[in-house]
């Protein structure tokens, strides 16, 4: 028979974020004159008995001296506390509920603060072992309770030692004094929880670390919050990706690692196998190689608009899902659309060039208000048609073509064809996508269809046109101003030259492919790609994956969710029904969704099934993976 297991957790800065005395110091020291150092001087004090560098009762009877704290101040510090509860704990209620006989707290801290806080969450009053207060007939807490093994030095080790646990003994704490435990000989393993601080002392001496309350719970085998701890899923960023999109997934408690260029492709092979999570931008080519490598891979995301970096199809067979950003810079494009329509209307461009070398050229001739104008925008997807009620509020009157039938919104009009647009348009901006069909869409017979004096704006892609049937349509003044940022040809990098027939061309933008580069966009990748990935992570949810069949699904409650990723066969479908109604499993809800390449099923169960069906499902032919979430 297996021995019973005992699971000793400590309480500051394990089960609350924090250490409780500090928090007393604040309550008690409000009105005092020397508050800020006091604090300081208890905070260090308090580091110096958990590092181990100052005997324990020397720093409790330092601190309780300089805290001044009352009876009174506790009920604040409670309140204040059950604020601070950390969050893997908040999480796991279930398993000390389920463990109540065999769950202790063994704190140096104080019982009076800790039973209100723990009982909350099921632990038993008397399986608390803390320290007692002492306080003078003014309600004045003066000191603790010297017969208290806790407030000696090495209690925690005596106090385990007096429980006579009959049985396996795991002890989980951040600081040096629960590592003692173990040292003593009176515990079989100690994990040093680091959710809230990390001490290196103590996670040198800790036979495993444990970054939240699932590693410990997965360690132990015990029933936890989620099915897989999120610190053992490792994130691989490259790039110089926002900040922002670091911090989120970093909050999310996955373990993330961040190289700020790129990585040539030996290096990913290399570098791939045990990631779970990656991130890159346009540079970092994820070839089918580098898929091959990933053993334990699940997503890709692209912190950018294009995804031609990544090898989608391998990444679909290995049951990898990609993520991008596909509009979160498309209010940029728009705008700077916005502000070259005004620019090259009133021939801004020379006017400028002008004066910087010092000439003076006033004139209203060849300048126009845009109010009143036709525009007509050539691709109504996501940057045209935004393009498009933004231009309406600036007065102009939006005419549109598109290959799909688009709903055209405000009174912007429908074009019935391209030449249609060409023919009746002031100002032509194109938002097409980069599909190879659209290679020289805009050449010469195009531009002779257009009025003469029209404005023209290439944000999309550089190959949609002919530059040198643009060139000359510039020159020759049928084109009143042009405005390019994507061309055919653009450098690798700011280092190379840029070189193209458009340079030097009278009342004509050229950018340098900076349409969606603002500081905002960035934000928006750094926040909508993790979003997406965090998703499919904990749901499965699909939404918006560049290859992946898209499913959308409602949030885990109550059941266990069995992921299923297969190749698209006949007969897979089947066998998981099978396997399902074999072992009589209660299908709450399912989910199906497949493409050319895999299927993908989800299926929501009761909670209790035998573990053999998952043995099952993984081993049915053609299974790509297999996921349990909960
Ligand atoms: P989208 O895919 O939402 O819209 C493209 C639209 O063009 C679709 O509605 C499609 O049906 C239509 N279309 C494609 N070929 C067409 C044709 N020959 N005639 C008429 N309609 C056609 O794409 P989104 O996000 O609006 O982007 C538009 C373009 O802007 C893309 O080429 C993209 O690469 C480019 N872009 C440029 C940026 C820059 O920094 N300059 C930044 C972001 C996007």
């Amino acid at each position: 028979m297996s021995q019973p297991k005992y699971f000793i957790i400590d309480f500051d800065s394990t089960f609350t974020q924090t250490e409780a005395l500090d928090i007393l110091a604040e309550i008690s020291l409000r009105n005092h004159e020397n508050k800020d150092n006091t604090i300081a001087k208890i905070k260090k004090i308090t580091e110096g008995g958990m590092d181990g560098s100052m005997s324990f009762r020397e720093s409790l009877q330092r601190r309780l001296d300089l805290l001044e704290a009352h009876q009174d101040d506790l009920t604040e510090l409670i309140e204040r506390l059950k604020e601070v509860v950390s969050p893997s704990f908040k999480r796991n209620t279930g398993f000390i509920k389920k463990y109540r006989d065999e769950v202790f707290i063994v704190s140096n801290g104080f019982k009076e603060f800790i039973v209100p806080i723990v009982k909350d969450y099921g632990v038993k009053e008397e399986n608390v072992y803390a320290n007692e207060f002492e306080y003078n007939d003014a309600g004045r807490i003066t000191g603790f309770n010297k017969d208290n093994v806790l407030s000696e030095n090495n209690g925690k080790p005596r106090q385990i030692e007096k429980l006579k646990l009959d049985g396996e003994v795991f002890v989980l704490g951040d600081g040096y004094t629960d590592f003692e435990i173990k040292k003593e000989g009176f515990a079989n393993k100690f994990y040093a929880f680091t959710e809230n601080v990390k001490r290196d002392n103590v996670l040198r001496k800790a036979d495993h670390e444990a970054p939240m309350l699932e590693e410990f719970l997965f360690m132990q085998k015990l029933e936890r919050a989620h099915s897989y701890p999120k610190n053992r899923i490792k994130v691989l960023i490259l790039e110089h990706i926002h900040q922002d999109a670091i911090n989120r997934l970093t909050k999310e408690g996955y373990q993330v690692a961040f190289r700020p260029v790129g990585m040539t492709e030996e290096e990913l092979i290399e570098a791939i196998s045990d990631v779970s999570i990656l991130g890159i931008r346009s540079k970092t080519q994820v070839t089918e190689k580098v898929i091959e490598n990933a053993k334990r891979l699940l997503a890709v995301g692209a912190f950018c608009i294009g995804t031609n970096q990544i090898n989608l199809e391998a990444a679909l067979k290995k049951g990898v899902a990609v993520f991008n950003a596909p509009f979160s810079n498309t209010r940029s494009v728009v705008e700077l659309a916005i502000a070259e329509i005004i620019l090259l209307m009133r021939n801004l461009p020379d006017k400028i060039f002008d004066i910087h070398r010092g000439k003076w050229t006033k004139s209203a001739s060849g300048s126009f208000e845009i109010r009143g104008k036709t525009l007509g925008i050539v691709g109504y997807g996501k940057i045209g048609s935004q393009l498009s009620t933004l231009a309406e509020t600036a007065g102009l009157n939006v005419r549109y073509f598109d290959l799909e039938d688009k709903l055209a919104l405000g009174n912007a009009t429908a074009c019935a064809s391209l030449d249609s647009l060409l023919e009746t348009s002031d100002i032509i901006s194109l938002h097409v996508d980069g599909r190879p069909e659209n290679e020289g869409m805009i050449g010469e017979t195009e531009f002779a269809k257009m009025k003469k004096g029209v404005i023209f704006i290439n944000l999309s892609r550089g190959h949609v046109v002919n530059v040198e049937a643009l060139v000359q349509n510039i020159k020759s003044g049928k084109i009143h101003g042009a405005g390019v940022d994507v061309f055919p040809e653009e450098p690798l990098s700011n280092s190379h030259p840029f070189k193209s027939p458009l340079l030097g061309l009278r009342n004509t933008i050229l950018t340098p492919h900076i349409g969606g580069s603002t500081l905002e966009a960035q934000e928006n990748i750094a926040d909508f790609v993790p979003g997406k990935i965090i998703d499919y992570i904990n749901s499965g949810s699909t939404t918006n994956s560049v290859n992946f069949p898209n499913i959308t699904l409602p949030a885990l409650s109550r059941a266990h969710r069995f992921i299923h990723i297969h190749k698209n066969e006949p007969g897979i479908l089947a066998e998981i029904s099978n396997i399902l109604a074999k072992y009589g499993i209660n299908i709450i809800g399912q989910y199906l969704k497949t493409n050319e390449v895999i299927g993908y099923v989800i299926t929501d169960i009761d909670k209790n099934y035998p573990e053999k069906v998952v043995k099952d499902l993984r081993k049915i032919e053609g299974t790509i993976k297999f996921r349990v979430l909960y």
